[in-house]
């Protein structure tokens, strides 16, 4: 399920904190010089709420609008540390994108640290939970190990997503507790007549169980595996597509934020196959909810990524960067030496040593 589609709460957050005059942004609309980068949730703006994650390349005033993206370090995030709540930064609001400082932002939401790991929460009123990493992956092994809810119409979610909307995804809907969901996008581009979905069944309880779920992103073969057990590929070579535009790859391919969530599909303001798809209308009176003090809470007790070989940055390398599309309209990315460090307001100066994949 194409997770942009879920925080439409949020865009109409930004939209009214930026300006009555917000600008929106899109395929073909670029952003206007003045307000130069093109936000997650497709409003221009400035300043580093709106160029650093999630602000697309390809739709802001420029190909170098966005700040750079801070490049795939290999990690392994221990949720259940005393010392684990060092890695968030709780109000990303303003954040300049020193991913040095900081592994995680929570994007909304609430969070509550266990001896099960973090715990993400949804309420009636809070319109779910979202953790983004700090930095990305342009093709990596990403492990995390968690813990599903059980509620119709709440989504248990673990994704990769690219600021040009690449996503890849584990996804766990509603109280199916034997299952799991993968699938991937291209661009944000959703046919929902064709089969990207696949689901896993089998799974022990995975309300009651930790699994490890996996996203093995290469750039030739996309793999999920389920406690290190591989349960679905797709080839690279799989995704030839042709239409009036053109014959491409449609493959995840650009560089994507690790990210987390809980989120409500069975609300009144969802589409009705969202509704369907996630097990229907949530039921708020469910007796989990009551006795956790009204609380939906998922737990993930770690996550580890592995940058792949691939992708090993050349030496000085801190920032991925946008160079361009290819004569197929596939986004191009370079890695730059260029710091990820946002100075807010000023303009990022020209790149400098470009080095492509
Ligand atoms: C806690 O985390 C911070 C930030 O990641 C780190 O600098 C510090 O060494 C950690 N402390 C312990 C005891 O692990
Ligand atoms: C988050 O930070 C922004 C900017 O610093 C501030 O305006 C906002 O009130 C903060 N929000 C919370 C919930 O602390
Ligand atoms: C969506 O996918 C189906 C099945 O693969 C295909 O027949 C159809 O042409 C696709 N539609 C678009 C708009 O790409
Ligand atoms: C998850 O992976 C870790 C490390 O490989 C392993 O120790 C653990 O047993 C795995 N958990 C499950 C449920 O398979
Ligand atoms: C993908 O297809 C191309 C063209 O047919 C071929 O040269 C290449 O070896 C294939 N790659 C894989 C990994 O199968
Ligand atoms: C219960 O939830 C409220 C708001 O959702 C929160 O402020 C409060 O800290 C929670 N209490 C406990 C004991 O977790
Ligand atoms: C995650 O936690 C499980 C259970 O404690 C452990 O077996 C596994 O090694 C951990 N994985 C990582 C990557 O830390
Ligand atoms: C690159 O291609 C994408 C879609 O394939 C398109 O949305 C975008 O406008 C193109 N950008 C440039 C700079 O050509
Ligand atoms: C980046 O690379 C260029 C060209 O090699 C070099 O001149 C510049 O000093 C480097 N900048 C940093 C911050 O390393």
């Amino acid at each position: 399920m194409l997770s942009t589609s879920v925080l439409a709460s949020a865009s109409v957050l930004l939209s009214l904190a930026g300006s009555a005059l917000a600008q929106g942004c899109g395929p073909g609309t670029l952003c206007p010089a003045a307000t130069p980068c093109c936000s997650e949730f497709g409003f221009c703006g400035s300043g580093s709420t709106y160029c650093r994650g999630g602000c697309n390349a390809l739709w802001s005033h420029s190909l170098t609008s966005c700040e750079p993206e801070p490049i795939c370090q290999s990690a392994t995030y221990d949720f259940t540390s005393p010392n684990a709540s060092s890695l968030v930064l709780m109000n990303a609001t303003g954040f300049n994108n020193d991913a040095t400082r900081y592994a995680w932002t929570l994007d909304k939401g609430n969070i509550a640290w266990s001896p099960q790991g973090l715990g993400m929460i949804l309420t009636e009123t809070n319109g779910g939970t979202r953790l983004s990493t700090t930095r990305y992956v342009d093709y990596g092994t990403i492990t995390a190990s968690l813990k599903t809810g059980r509620w119709g119409g709440v989504v248990t979610a673990f994704i990769t997503m690219s600021d040009v909307k690449d996503e890849i995804d584990w996804e766990f809907p509603g109280s199916a507790t034997t299952q799991g969901q993968s699938n991937y996008y291209w661009l944000g581009v959703a046919n929902y007549s064709a089969t990207n979905g696949e689901t896993t069944d089998g799974l022990s309880d995975t309300y009651d169980n930790f699994h490890n779920f996996t996203i093995d992103w290469q750039p030739e073969t996309l793999q999920w595996l389920v406690d290190g057990a591989v349960v679905r590929t797709v080839q690279k070579n799989d995704t030839l597509k042709t239409d009036s535009s053109g014959t491409r790859y449609e493959y995840p391919s650009t560089p994507s934020r690790v990210q987390i969530s809980i989120w409500p599909a069975g609300i009144s303001s969802s589409a009705q196959g969202t509704i369907e798809w996630g097990g229907g209308m949530i039921n708020w009176a469910d007796p989990d909810y009551v006795a956790n003090n009204n609380s939906f809470v998922v737990y993930v007790e770690n996550l580890s990524i592995v940058c792949s070989s691939w992708t090993q940055p050349a030496p000085g390398a801190q920032s991925y960067i946008f160079t361009g599309n290819d004569s197929t309209g596939v986004p191009q990315i370079g890695m730059s030496n260029q710091s990820f460090i946002s100075t807010t307001g000023s303009t990022l100066v020209a790149l400098a040593a470009v080095v492509s994949l």
